[in-house]
């Protein structure tokens, strides 16, 4: 009895020592809030796949550390995602934060900045949510970054006069901002602006509202998981035999929705970061594995969590290990890779993405959509930071 019980004491000191098993300090923890319930929980999912899928492809080990991805649910409300990220601060004692939409990756930046805790921006689109934290570092993409570019290529096409129909929520307001800004420098009139309540969205009224102002051009901001519901009331208006040219970023083509939506958006015309249909090995490798895994076509939002992953594996090894904050996020301005989607940078300056934004059409290729890419914009920065430096 004796033995054992100075078994027991031994193994107490031991583990308390941080000895045995995978250790705390041998272990980094990353904590993912996103929504994998409600009415955004495509994006958590597609999220949890691009994470995943890099890890089963890149092993659970970096830097002699073990790799534990904790994912979090917060149903798209913010103040979940505010309560997650303290309780995987505070209770989890995770090195790494993975935010999500706009809304909730705003409630947490006040988190990661007094916590220290380097946080990977892996969806919001909305320029100003890096600023809200110095240990924010963005692998998605920005709306304006692909708004002002699909004005040019609109209007350069023989567009003048156009409706813009966007998602109320910033996002959408950006989306806008930059196109019409693009679109009006050009020459163009962007006639009306119509706001579409974010959650469960009927866009009949808006679309009978578009139409009857006559444009000659439609340009779209609907997010992620909308692009089907839109494509197809879209179709039922009669709109996609209207002439009405339909242009926007890429979420109105997103890859998730597209293979459901038949003829609906054929010839359409995007500026998109990430395309299926990118023709680069990578990229080919990266759809078979996740479609295999997931049953899905890859999308735009799943590269924002696998290309979060590497950027986390990659400053690892480079700090050898070390999770401070300022070490790695030091490692992480600057660095730069290839994506699935092509070449991509973090900006050292505004730890915002750098990337090609591609101008795509939705075409049939082997009996199904596909945004397929005709022309790249090579490097594109966050036109709204590069306008105003700070
Ligand atoms: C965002 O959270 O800013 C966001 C989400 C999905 C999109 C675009 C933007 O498709």
């Amino acid at each position: 009895m004796r033995s054992s019980h100075l078994a027991v004491a031994i193994v107490a000191v031991l583990s308390g020592l941080g000895v045995g098993r995978a250790s705390a300090q041998d272990t980094v923890k990353i904590g993912v809030v996103i929504p994998m319930t409600g009415t955004s929980a495509a994006v958590g999912r597609e999220i949890e796949a691009g994470t995943k899928l890099y890890m089963a492809q890149h092993g659970d080990t970096v830097a002699g550390k073990k790799i534990q991805l904790i994912i979090r649910d917060d149903a798209s409300v913010p103040d979940n995602a505010k309560r997650l990220a303290q309780e995987l601060i505070v209770n989890d004692h995770v090195s790494f934060l993975g935010a999500g939409l706009t809304p909730s990756a705003m409630s947490m930046a006040p988190l990661s900045a007094q916590g220290k805790v380097a946080t990977v921006v892996m969806v919001s689109g909305t320029s100003v949510v890096t600023e809200r934290s110095p240990y924010y570092v963005r692998t998605s993409f920005t709306l304006g970054q692909q708004s002002g570019i699909i004005a040019d290529w609109a209007i350069k096409n023989g567009s003048k006069k156009a409706v813009a129909i966007l998602s109320d929520w910033a996002p959408g307001a950006e989306a806008g901002k930059v196109f019409a800004q693009h679109f009006a420098q050009a020459g163009g009139q962007v006639l009306e602006t119509l706001k579409v309540p974010l959650a469960n969205p009927d866009f009949a009224p808006f679309l009978q509202r578009a139409a009857d102002l006559h444009p000659d051009t439609l340009f779209v901001f609907v997010p992620a998981g909308q692009a089907g519901p839109f494509a197809r009331q879209f179709a039922e208006r009669g709109l996609d035999k209207s002439g009405i040219k339909l242009v926007g970023p890429g979420d109105i083509v997103d890859d998730d929705d597209l293979p459901g939506t038949g003829d609906t958006l054929l010839g359409v015309v995007t500026a998109g970061i990430y395309s299926a249909a990118h023709p680069s090995a990578l990229n080919k490798q990266y759809v078979d594995a996740y479609q295999k895994m997931t049953g899905h076509r890859a999308n735009f939002i799943s590269v924002g969590g696998y290309d979060g992953m590497h950027l986390i594996y990659a400053a690892l090894e480079k700090t050898g290990g070390k999770t401070d904050a300022d070490a790695v996020v030091a490692a992480m301005k600057g660095m730069a890779w290839e994506s699935p989607r092509g070449p991509i940078s973090i900006d050292p300056r505004t730890r915002d993405i750098v990337q090609n934004v591609y101008i795509r059409k939705v075409q049939t290729v082997s009996g199904a959509p596909w945004a397929v890419e005709f022309e790249t914009f090579p490097n594109v920065k966050d036109p709204l930071k590069e306008a105003s430096p700070k």
